[in-house]
């Protein structure tokens, strides 16, 4: 296990090497990246004898000019320790300015943020409002703790005690483990039904969520297929993407590729397709009435598999009334495993947003989440599965 640590100039910046010497002991393989704040601050021999990996700075970077890159691939989690309000401040806003910031944007690795300040720099309102946003954004932060500061004053603003800030690295690098030789299909976004050459029959699914699935599930090791109908988003660089257009090709790709452990439907399927798609454009007098069909439900034929059944299947529903009774008929008749519905109202108008608010259904469990981001969501189905 690889973990890039980026160390930033707090005053806190001596806990490292404790730190350090615990996680190297554990086996864990560090490499640093430190600011030129944090390089003025800190001895880096001493710090050098604590790791099996490198110390890098902004001056590395002119004879590696993809370093920023090259760092965050090559290690499994990032941790930025200690934090400073600075570094925090610009990851919330997307600085990319010098080795440390731009290793962090470049990044699609865990992350956690370890801050260290006086209590007033930690309880700034911008400060604040920077990590509300991080976390938001499924960044996690450990501490700050409350206690006397380096500057002699006693507030909220300690770097966390060595000992849970170890405990915890520790429980997340073995998560980020939890899912490791399993396989996973996920599928994503829309479908397209073409009616004719120019018109389509469609959804409002944008495909964030269950690409943010596949993302959580790849950070917890697993190996993943992405199905996905038509977005305008980025896949997760490590995911299979299978791209498809209409529910067909959708129900061919995951017939083709359905041995997996984990199978998680977060696709917008249209229910129906034209009975027939017309070669020429239909003139509008005759497009009144469009016969349709049936499309082949994918989320129950693969419930009922004999053969092949992966493990865990997940699906998802989209309600505007009786989400929770709709939701449990849906996983009696299907044979999934797992229903999460997602309650559409003008509160959740989950297919323009980056939030969501669901509710996770099995034959024993129902447990409601508070509207959260998209991310923080799929983090907390990564759990869910993970416990079933
Ligand atoms: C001795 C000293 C101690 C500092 N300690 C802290 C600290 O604990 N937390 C913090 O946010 N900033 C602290 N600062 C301020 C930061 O070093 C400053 O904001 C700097 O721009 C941070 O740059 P960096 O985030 O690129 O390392 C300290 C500055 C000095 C000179």
């Amino acid at each position: 296990m690889k973990i890039l640590f980026i160390i930033s100039g707090s005053i806190a910046i001596k806990k490292c090497e404790e730190i350090f010497q615990f996680l190297s002991s554990n086996n864990i393989s560090i490499d640093c990246i430190v600011t030129k704040n944090a390089k003025k601050m800190i001895n880096l021999k001493k710090l050098k004898k604590t790791i099996s990996g490198k110390i890098y700075s902004d001056v590395d970077e002119k004879n590696n000019k993809m370093l920023h890159i090259a760092l965050t691939r090559k290690n499994n989690l990032v941790i930025v320790c200690p934090a400073t309000s600075n570094i925090i401040a610009k990851y919330s806003n997307g600085i990319a300015d010098d080795l440390a910031s731009t290793t962090l944007v470049a990044s699609n690795r865990n992350i956690f943020f370890i801050p260290a300040m006086n209590s007033e720099m930690w309880n700034n309102k911008m400060n604040q409002k920077n990590v509300s946003n991080l976390k938001n954004l499924g960044i996690q932060f450990i501490g700050p703790e409350y206690g006397k500061l380096s500057c002699g004053e006693v507030g909220l603003g300690r770097l966390m005690n060595t000992k849970t800030i170890t405990n915890l690295i520790i429980q997340n690098v073995n998560k980020s483990q939890i899912f490791k030789n399993k396989k996973c299909l996920i599928t994503a976004g829309p479908t397209i039904e073409p009616i004719d050459p120019i018109r389509n029959i469609t959804n409002n699914s944008t495909g964030k969520q269950g690409y943010e699935i596949a993302r959580q599930m790849i950070l917890a090791g697993a190996s993943v297929t992405l199905i996905s109908g038509p977005t305008n988003i980025q896949a997760p660089l490590e995911s299979r993407l299978i791209k498809v257009k209409t529910a067909k090709e959708m129900y061919n790709a995951v017939k083709k590729n359905i041995k997996v452990d984990i199978a998680i439907f977060a696709a917008a399927v249209s229910d129906l397709t034209p009975l027939n798609k017309s070669k020429n454009k239909i003139k509008k007098d005759d497009l009144q009435i469009i016969k349709l069909k049936k499309n082949k439900d994918i989320l129950k034929e693969v419930s009922h598999l004999k053969k092949n059944r992966p493990r865990v299947i997940v699906g998802f529903a989209a309600e505007t009334r009786d989400h929770i009774s709709n939701a449990r008929k849906k996983l009696f008749e299907k044979k999934c495993d797992a229903i999460i519905v997602n309650k559409i109202n003008k509160y959740n108008d989950v297919f323009n947003s980056d939030f969501n608010k669901v509710t996770f259904i099995t034959k024993k469990k129902k447990i409601d989440f508070k509207k959260m981001s998209k991310i923080k969501v799929a983090k907390h189905i990564v759990e869910l599965i993970e416990k079933m």
